[in-house]
């Protein structure tokens, strides 16, 4: 059964991935590679950081818990105790020592639950990748690197100082130097010289300057082009399409798992963000094991796998709340977990917490109930995990009215009082030119969601404005017309330094 894990995942591997169980490992995990460079290698301030990796904490501030993690793994001993040791020589306790202490335990985790016979893709970007590829050689050892493929892309040119950062790296190891390994040679076109003087013929013998053959002799039958090289042309996600920052193309998934997974077998990413490769794994028949530690991209992958193969995808989900104490556990120790979560569960994502015109709105979720499909209507929502101030109700009246949105909800884990019910009932209704009449303010319960309680709103199941989903169908994925305004645009785009990861 294909897995879906919320959690951190490393907690994840050790608890439930078994030796030997899985055949290919893709892994993008966060990194800061800001606008300021220096930020890893100097203490942070923290302000900058804090607001950007908010969804997994301070996980490479050089400190006392990346301390203890760093003495875990040089205790372990082996090849990546003596790398980790010379990194601390040469880093010293900096925050790029924090990131690499943080990553050396996941490599060893991987490798261990990665079959002999299989390979592991590690996704980062020039920031940290001269340091990655040596803590690989001390997990995988030298001997089983393969290749370093650089995914090249074009993004809106920034920084007048420097040639364009337009590409991240991804190393690619094998877990032994067995030839048995899957590995499906891929080919690309021939270059436009060689089409022109040879055409698509086959050809048998010989070797030019550059180890083509060349002929000796061409076949009738065409070639299927050059094998494969190791750098990739891919377009990225315009960030105007991205439904989660950092989101990776599909067809880059795509290439990867063809070229080092059959049918079947288990694909893991253990740092799935909104889930390409698990949808890539979905697409080409693998199995597949996604962990991510935000309900934010646990709920983005649902609606993602939902819009793509419409209720086809079997999967579990493991590590999500699904009782009231869970949700009550959850809202007191993470409260931006809980509300991510608690919007996820009617569909929505949360808003950018950085736009001051934005108070009082935790989430946005749209709909279309016009033929004009222009004309996008609007769900406000608020979500509160502890007590609700007596005026709130009326608060959130007035944002929509302020909004000029169709409804406002608010998703509560307390049992809303009677006059904030009164308050509700007051406000009125909202009327759809399909002719369904729906509250205006609607109150909801973590216990009756977790119940089967949803949003009272015109819902459609196929309408063009829709954000389409993957290209593994032509189905809409109903409110998935959310980005991450600020981030995309600042700093993702235009920004003179390569993409955040995070
Ligand atoms: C760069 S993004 C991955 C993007 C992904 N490749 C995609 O195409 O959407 C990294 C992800 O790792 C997750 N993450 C960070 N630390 C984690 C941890 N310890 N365990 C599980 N997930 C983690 C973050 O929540 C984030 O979604």
């Amino acid at each position: 059964m294909n897995q879906l894990f919320y959690g951190d995942n490393l907690d994840v591997l050790r608890e439930h991935i078994a030796e030997n169980a899985v055949d290919l490992i893709y892994l993008d995990p966060p990194f800061q590679s800001n606008k300021d460079y220096n930020i890893l290698f100097s203490e942070q301030d923290g302000t900058r950081a804090a607001a950007q990796i908010k969804a997994f904490g301070d996980t490479w501030k050089w400190d006392i818990a990346s301390a203890e993690i760093f003495a875990e793994t040089v205790d372990r001993g082996g090849q990546v105790s003596v790398a980790m040791q010379a990194f601390r020589t040469l880093l010293g306790g900096s925050d790029m020592l924090a990131y690499l202490s943080m990553m050396a335990p996941h490599l060893v985790e991987l490798q261990r639950v990665l079959k002999p016979t299989d390979s592991i893709y590690l996704h980062c970007d020039p920031t940290a990748s001269h340091y990655l590829k040596i803590l690989m050689d001390s997990v995988f050892g030298p001997g089983n690197f393969r290749n370093e493929i650089i995914w090249h892309y074009r993004k809106w040119p920034a920084g007048k100082y420097t040639f364009q950062r337009n590409h991240d790296v991804i190393f690619f190891y094998s877990n032994s130097d067995t030839k048995d390994r899957t590995f499906n040679q891929l080919y690309m076109e021939r270059a436009a010289s060689t089409l022109k003087r040879f055409g698509t013929a086959k050809i048998v013998s010989g070797h030019d300057e550059y180890g083509n053959r060349v002929p000796s002799e061409t076949l009738e039958e065409d070639s299927e082009g050059v094998r494969m090289d190791d750098v990739w042309d891919i377009g990225r996600v315009p960030p105007i399409k991205q439904l989660y920052p950092t989101q990776k193309p599909l067809p880059l998934l795509e290439r990867i798992l063809e070229a080092s997974s059959n049918k079947d077998q288990v694909v893991l990413d253990p740092f799935c963000g909104c889930g390409t490769a698990i949808v890539a794994a979905q697409g080409l028949g693998r199995h597949w094991i996604g962990i991510d530690i935000t309900h934010l991209a646990v709920g983005l992958i649902k609606h993602r796998l939902q819009g793509a193969f419409l209720g086809k995808a079997a999967y579990e989900v493991t590590g999500e709340p699904v009782s009231l104490p869970d949700a009550q556990k959850l809202a007191a120790d993470d409260k931006y977990q809980f509300e991510a979560w608690a919007l996820g569960l009617v569909g929505a994502r949360t808003n950018d917490k950085k736009k001051g015109a934005d108070k009082g709105i935790d989430g946005r979720l749209f709909f279309h109930d016009e033929r004009d499909a222009s004309a996008t209507k609007r769900i406000i929502l608020s979500v509160k995990g502890g007590s609700i101030p007596a005026n709130h109700m009326r608060e959130l009246r007035g944002v929509i009215d302020r909004e000029e949105a169709e409804i406002g909800v608010l998703l509560t884990l307390q049992k809303p009082t009677k006059p904030m019910r009164h308050e509700a009932a007051d406000a009125g209704f909202y009327d759809s030119p399909w002719g369904s009449r729906h509250p205006r303010l609607q109150i909801l319960t973590i216990e009756e969601l977790l119940g089967g309680s949803r949003i009272d709103y015109p819902r459609t199941n196929a309408n063009s404005t829709f954000k389409k989903a993957d290209k593994y169908s032509d189905a809409p994925v109903e409110n998935l017309e959310f980005k991450f305004d600020s981030q995309i645009d600042e700093e993702t785009d235009t920004e003179s330094e390569p993409p955040s990861n995070w």
